[in-house]
């Protein structure tokens, strides 16, 4: 159970693999057919329900998995809050109850449980919940794993609308989970438009705007409880607020939902829409990588000699990867790579080309397009991104701020500069000029 537990902790080899208290012998009898299989005493299976549980845990040390039946329970929140006084932490509690009520799941699975069933159930649904505890159980501790490994905070900014920016960040979350078994964080702060769930063909939840209109809710078990699980190394936390809503924080909020990320995962991915920075410019203070995405276009390369201009100012401890994203053939570009690369005064470091039919079979599969272009030179730019990503942050130590060459270009001068690459206006006097 994760609620507050008592102190005392008994080592996990020592302790019982599964306990049952129950309170009818259906029950008893489906839990005792499984704990043959499983190899499992069927002593262990108790009668008398979660009350004689209180009562046998409050003198003996928990099992591994522990499971309780509620029947008997005139107040079952209460009685399980009082299970958590006696069981050791590390002990996973799953119950069972005549009560049909989805508040009751919630709440009880608030409480610390890790599954509830409905009475009566099968031999194979009891399984299932067993193999899920089990699987829990085995999987790498997030606080273990992290002390190997330092946390890793990235953003992802897209110089224009469109231009493939949750596109990338989704899927260097799914790359740093799947291919560098990071457990990472996807954080999609596009609140109200974001695609980091619907890409991954999740339902987003309220967590993300319940994090926000609640701040001071936020820790270690709301983020358990409101990040959505997207595959083993990867969960997510988003919302689709209504459009109707506008969010109102002071980016509180946000700041606390970083650090709870940082203490929970090993890896952080945030996809922060340009808004998002105007607004809220803490948001970068402590992110170490930040990839810029755009099109080689003109207003792409004007937005990203701002965005670049304002990270040097608020960020300047965060190494900026520069990204040039649906590269499509020379003669469909607006603007050619050396062109936009003088206009923003610096080398483009990943290219990755267009390739639609890829990034349709993608969202058809309801996966990231880092995974389904695997193979591919879309699949390629994506993995040299997570590696200069990982390798940046790694070297992040040295990066001294103060280093950064001086007398550089102003703002203006460069945004200026951009209308050499404009057709004249004697030739073509629809062109608009970009609004510099
Ligand atoms: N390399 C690519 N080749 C082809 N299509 C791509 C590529 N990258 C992204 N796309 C497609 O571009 C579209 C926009 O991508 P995405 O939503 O990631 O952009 P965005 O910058 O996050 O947009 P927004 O400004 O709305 O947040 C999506 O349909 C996506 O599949
Ligand atoms: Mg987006």
């Amino acid at each position: 159970m994760n609620a507050p537990w008592s102190s005392g902790r008994t080592p996990a080899g020592l302790r019982e693999p599964f306990t049952a208290f129950v309170c009818d012998e259906l029950t008893s009898a489906t839990i005792k057919s499984v704990c043959t299989e499983m190899g499992w005493s069927s002593d262990k299976v108790h009668k008398g329900g979660l009350r004689n549980g209180v009562q046998a845990l409050s003198v003996s040390a928990s099992p591994q998995i522990l499971f309780v039946d509620l029947s008997e329970s005139g107040d079952p929140l209460n009685d399980i809050n009082a299970l958590a006084e006696v069981c050791e932490p590390g002990t996973i509690v799953i119950a069972a109850g005549e009560v049909n009520d989805v508040r009751l799941y919630r709440d009880l699975v608030a409480s610390g449980i890790q599954d509830y069933l409905l009475k009566p159930f099968s031999a194979d649904q009891f399984r299932e919940a067993i193999a899920h505890a089990q699987a829990i159980m085995n999987a790498p501790k997030n606080t273990e794993a992290a002390q190997d490994r330092p946390h890793m905070s990235v953003g992802v900014i897209g110089s224009r609308g469109g231009v493939g920016a949750s596109t990338v960040a989704t899927s260097l979350a799914w790359l740093f989970g799947s291919k560098w078994t990071r457990s990472t964080a996807l954080l999609d702060l596009d609140v109200h438009f974001g695609t980091g769930a619907l890409c991954l063909d999740l339902e987003p939840g309220r967590g993300l705007t319940d994090a926000i209109e609640n701040p001071g809710r936020i820790d270690g078990l709301f983020i358990e409880r409101a990040m959505v699980r997207a595959s083993e190394n990867l969960s997510i936390l988003s919302a689709e607020a209504p459009i109707h809503q506008p969010m109102l924080t002071d980016g509180s909020a946000y700041y606390q939902l970083q650090e709870e990320l940082k203490a929970t995962f090993e890896t952080t991915v945030i996809d922060l829409p340009r808004s998002m920075i105007v607004q809220h410019p803490h948001l970068v203070h402590d992110v170490q990588a930040i990839a810029v995405v755009s099109e080689l276009t003109l207003a792409g390369a004007r937005d990203t000699i701002r965005i670049l201009s304002w990270l040097k100012s608020n960020a300047p401890q965060t190494t900026v990867v520069m990204v040039v994203n649906r590269v499509g053939p020379a003669a469909m570009l607006e603007i050619t790579q050396k062109d936009f690369e003088s206009s923003i005064e610096r080398k483009v470091d990943i290219v990755i080309p267009a390739d639609q039919k890829t990034a349709s079979q993608a969202a058809k599969l309801g996966k990231t397009l880092g995974e389904i272009a695997k193979s591919t030179k879309v699949g390629a730019g994506l993995t040299e991104l997570a590696e200069r990503l990982l390798a940046t942050v790694e070297e992040a130590g040295d990066v001294d701020p103060k280093k950064k060459k001086a007398n550089k270009p102003s703002l203006s001068s460069k945004l200026a500069g951009l209308k050499s690459f404009l057709p004249s206006k004697s030739k073509s006097k629809e062109t608009a000029e970009p609004a510099v």
